[in-house]
C-alpha cells in the first residue's frame, strides 16, 4: 500500500506509551495537564529556544490556527499555488483567518523562488486600501513533492518576509522527512527562514492522531487557544493527544520513523528507475516518489495489491507512490515481485 504516509497503522511505540503512562491519568482538561505543559520543554530542547506547543488533531487545523494567529482576516497569506494550503484545505485557509486572501505565487512547481517573491510584493500598492497586504508567508518542507528548500533559500527567502512585515509559517507534515535528509538539527533547519510557527508533522510520522502546532513566538499562543476554541480545536482531554507527542519525540522516534520512511522511498525508487516501463516524473529527496507508467501497469499493482493514487507534477500525469515508518524489506519485495511479474 503506497497511497499516502496516512495509511501507516499505529505507531507501537506511541501506543505503549498511552497505555503504560496515561491509561490510568487523571488530570485538568483543555490543556491544562502536566504531559502538554511538559511538551513545551521538550520541543524547546529539540529547537534550542523558547516555543509554546499547541496540540491538534490535523495538518489542516494546525497550518490554519496558526495563520489565524498571524493574518488579520483583512490580510492576506502568500503560498504556493500547488500547496497544500492552495489546493487541498478546501476554504479553511479563509474560514480560519476570516477571511484572509490566498496570494498564490510559484514559478516552479513547488518552491518559491526569492526573486518572484520579491517582484511579487514590489509590484502592488499594498498600502492601498483596495488590496489585502501580505502579513504571512508560508513554506512546505519537504515540499508537496517531496523535495527540500535549502537553509540559504530559506533564509532568502525570510528575509524578504520580513522585509515586507509578513511573518513565515512553516508546513512542515514532512518536516523530519526534510531533516533526515538534510542531516542538520532542527534548529539549523528551520531559524535561517526566521519563522514564527510551524506545524511538525507528526500524524503521517507516526502519532496517530496528533499534530503538533510549533510557536517560535510564545506570545502567538492565546491567540492560538482562542482560536482553536471558536474553531472547535482546543481538545477537552488534551492530554491523550500530548501524550502521542510525548512518545513521537521520546528516543529519537520521530527521526527514526522518518529515517526508514526515506531510505524505503529510495529502494523504491531504485526499483522503479531501473525498470524498462517505469520513468521517475522528477527526483524526489524525500519519502515520496512520483513516477510514469502504463495504465495497464498501474492496473497490475492494483491488483497486486498495492494502491496508488493517480497524480500531476505540473501539467504531466503520473502516480504518486508513498513510502511511511512501516514500510518494511517484505512489502517492497512483494512490490519488486509484483513489477517483475508484469
Ligand atoms: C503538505 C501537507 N500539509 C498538510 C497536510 C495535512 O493534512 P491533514 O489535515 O490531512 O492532516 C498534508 C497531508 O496530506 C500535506 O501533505
Amino acid at each position: 500500500m503506497f497511497l499516502s504516509d496516512n495509511t501507516a497503522p499505529a505507531c507501537p511505540e506511541v501506543l505503549n506509551y498511552l497505555q503504560q503512562y496515561v491509561q490510568n491519568s487523571v488530570d485538568h482538561p483543555y490543556g491544562g495537564d502536566q504531559l502538554t505543559s511538559k511538551l513545551n520543554d521538550i520541543v524547546s530542547n529539540i529547537f534550542e529556544r523558547e516555543v509554546m506547543v499547541f496540540p491538534v488533531l490535523s495538518g489542516t487545523a494546525s497550518n490554519c490556527l496558526a495563520l489565524a494567529a498571524m493574518c488579520p482576516s483583512t490580510g492576506a497569506v502568500i503560498t504556493h499555488r500547488n500547496s497544500h494550503l492552495s489546493v487541498d484545505e478546501n476554504t479553511a485557509p479563509h474560514f480560519f483567518t476570516g477571511g484572509a486572501a490566498l496570494h498564490q505565487i510559484g514559478g516552479g512547481a513547488d518552491t518559491i523562488s526569492p526573486e518572484e517573491l520579491s517582484r511579487f510584493c514590489a509590484k502592488r500598492p499594498w498600502r492601498d486600501v483596495h488590496s489585502a497586504v501580505p502579513r504571512v508567508l508560508t513554506i512546505t518542507q519537504a515540499t508537496e513533492l517531496g523535495r527540500i528548500y535549502s537553509t540559504e533559500h530559506l533564509q532568502e527567502l525570510g528575509a524578504i518576509a520580513r522585509h515586507y512585515d509578513m511573518r513565515v509559517f512553516i508546513d512542515g507534515a514532512r518536516f523530519a522527512n526534510a531533516l533526515i535528509q538534510q542531516n542538520v538539527s532542527p534548529s539549523a533547519a528551520v531559524m535561517p527562514s526566521g519563522a514564527s510557527a510551524m506545524t511538525l508533522g507528526a500524524i503521517k510520522n507516526g502519532t496517530f492522531g496528533a499534530e503538533a502546532l510549533v510557536l517560535f513566538e510564545p506570545e502567538l499562543f492565546p491567540v492560538v487557544r482562542q482560536k482553536a476554541k471558536q474553531t472547535g480545536h482546543l481538545a477537552s482531554k488534551m492530554r491523550y493527544l500530548s501524550a502521542q507527542l510525548h512518545a513521537y519525540f521520546k528516543d529519537g522516534l520521530w527521526l527514526n520513523n522518518a529515517r526508514a520512511a526515506n531510505s524505503a522511498a529510495k529502494q523504491l525508487s531504485g526499483l522503479l528507475n531501473a525498470n524498462p516501463h517505469c520513468e521517475l516524473a522528477i527526483e524526489s529527496d524525500t519519502n515520496q516518489i512520483f513516477v510514469r507508467m502504463p495504465d495497464a501497469l498501474h492496473q497490475h499493482l492494483q491488483d497486486a495489491g498495492f494502491d496508488i493514487y493517480p497524480w500531476h507534477v505540473e501539467d504531466q500525469a503520473c502516480f504518486r507512490l508513498v513510502t511511511n515508518w512501516a514500510t518494511s524489506n517484505d512489502h517492497i519485495d512483494a512490490f519488486a515481485n509484483a513489477l517483475r511479474s508484469y
